[in-house]
């Protein structure tokens, strides 16, 4: 769709022109106030124009805006020390990208750099990105045939979702990783929180692809693009099986939305002599008032323990959706932290409640034709979670 000049995704859709937001409310340029469960899907994570990062940005606007990426500034390299602090000290080195699909572009380079290696395993359903590269890993063929060829050497496997699935996917696995011809394997925290299917993975689900990826030579590569920054009731989502990835990429959250910037978290002793041949470049990346924000932005996360509060109101929101929405309708709610998936048995169902409750004043996102994808910035508070949970569950008819 094309709306004053601006080219939308059709799959997205145009939904309303936002003219003013703040915390976790949104207003339409006609002045109609929406409460918001997406957070702009998992970005605005601390909700939106928080006083504390504008005023960031603003104070290093006073310094310096631009930084090539041939020199270094004090503030990208105070924020690399500090984000890497966050992490097991096999991450040790950061790339600068400016987006979560050029964090996971520069993963992939560097993983075929690394192992000499062709093959990218990914996920059927999943989002990684909108380049060849990241949808040859994700997405759901039937949206992308006509984008043809894509990257051949990647195989999409289907995201297991119960133990019976997990036990016969890494019986798959093995199979696949036993040719030791496979770079890598891109995955989301055992859950998928990108455009799709709101799949979670059992338990061990992390640590059983880290065992089989170990044992034949291929990388793991953790998108933590959506579960970063506290989403996952962890401020990052490896930390919840204690698996240590050899990639980690990340964007969105990251600067809470408020400046285009992504990571592609690396072993620099594994990369170190190979950096020409991944192509690390980007000429926008990691700009002086992008590390200004994502600085305020972790220290924020860190000062207030955000995970905490995403475990608590996303186990309590939960608990809510699963007591007052009749259970004949739902096939099934789901979720870990503040990261919900609401699935409807029925796809007309879905858009209608996505519809009335836009209407009455909540702004909801569908992730599938049956699923609702509920991330409400992480901060929202229990007045506001209420209020949007009440008109949610009374646009169930
Ligand atoms: C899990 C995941 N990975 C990667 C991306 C791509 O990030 P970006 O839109 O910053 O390119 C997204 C975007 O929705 C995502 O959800």
């Amino acid at each position: 769709m094309i709306k004053n000049h601006l080219v939308y995704n059709p799959v997205l859709e145009w939904k309303f022109k936002l003219a003013k937001a703040q915390g976790s409310l949104l207003w339409d340029d006609k002045g109609k106030r929406v409460i918001d469960f997406s957070s702009g899907w998992n970005t605005a994570n601390l909700g939106w124009n928080l006083p504390e990062i504008n005023q960031a940005i603003i104070d290093q606007a006073k310094k310096n805006t631009y930084a090539p990426s041939w020199v270094s500034t004090d503030i990208q390299e105070q924020y690399a020390k500090n984000l890497m602090a966050e992490f097991p000290k096999e991450l040790d080195a950061v790339c600068r990208v400016t987006s979560g699909t050029e964090a996971n572009e520069q993963a992939i380079k560097i993983a075929r750099a690394v192992t000499g290696r062709k093959k990218v395993i990914g996920f059927n359903d999943t989002y990684h990105g909108s380049t060849f590269g990241s949808l040859s890993i994700g997405y759901r063929p039937e949206y992308i045939s006509h984008l043809s060829p894509l990257v051949a050497e990647f195989i999409k496997l289907d995201f297991p979702a119960s133990q019976k699935e997990l036990d016969l996917f890494l019986e798959k696995l093995e199979l696949v990783l036993a040719k030791k011809d496979v770079a890598a394997i891109i995955t989301e925290a055992g859950i998928v929180t990108g455009w799709g299917s709101m799949k979670i993975a059992p338990k061990g689900y992390l640590g059983a692809v880290r065992d089989l990826t170990d044992k034949h030579g291929t990388m793991l590569i953790l998108d933590e693009v959506g579960t970063g920054f506290s989403r996952l009731g962890k401020l990052f989502g490896h930390q919840i099986e204690k698996v240590i990835p050899d990639i980690v990429t990340l964007a969105k959250a990251m600067t809470n939305g408020v400046a285009a910037m992504g990571a592609c978290l690396v072993n620099g002793e594994k990369i170190k002599g190979l950096i020409g041949q991944a192509k690390v470049l980007s000429s926008l990346a990691w700009m002086p008032l992008a590390c200004s924000a994502a600085i305020k932005v972790l220290e924020i996360h860190k000062r207030n323990r955000l995970w905490e509060t995403a475990e608590a109101n996303g186990q309590w929101l939960q608990q809510e959706l699963k007591t007052k929405i009749h259970s004949s309708l739902i096939k099934e709610i789901r979720g870990i932290g503040m990261e919900i998936g609401l699935e409807f048995n029925d796809t007309q169902l879905t858009k209608t409640v996505v519809e009335k409750s836009f209407i009455k004043g909540l702004y909801l996102r569908q992730s599938d034709d049956t699923i609702i994808q509920i991330m409400p910035p992480l901060n929202t508070p229990k007045e506001i979670l209420k209020e949007g949970l009440d008109i949610l569950t009374s646009a169930v008819v």
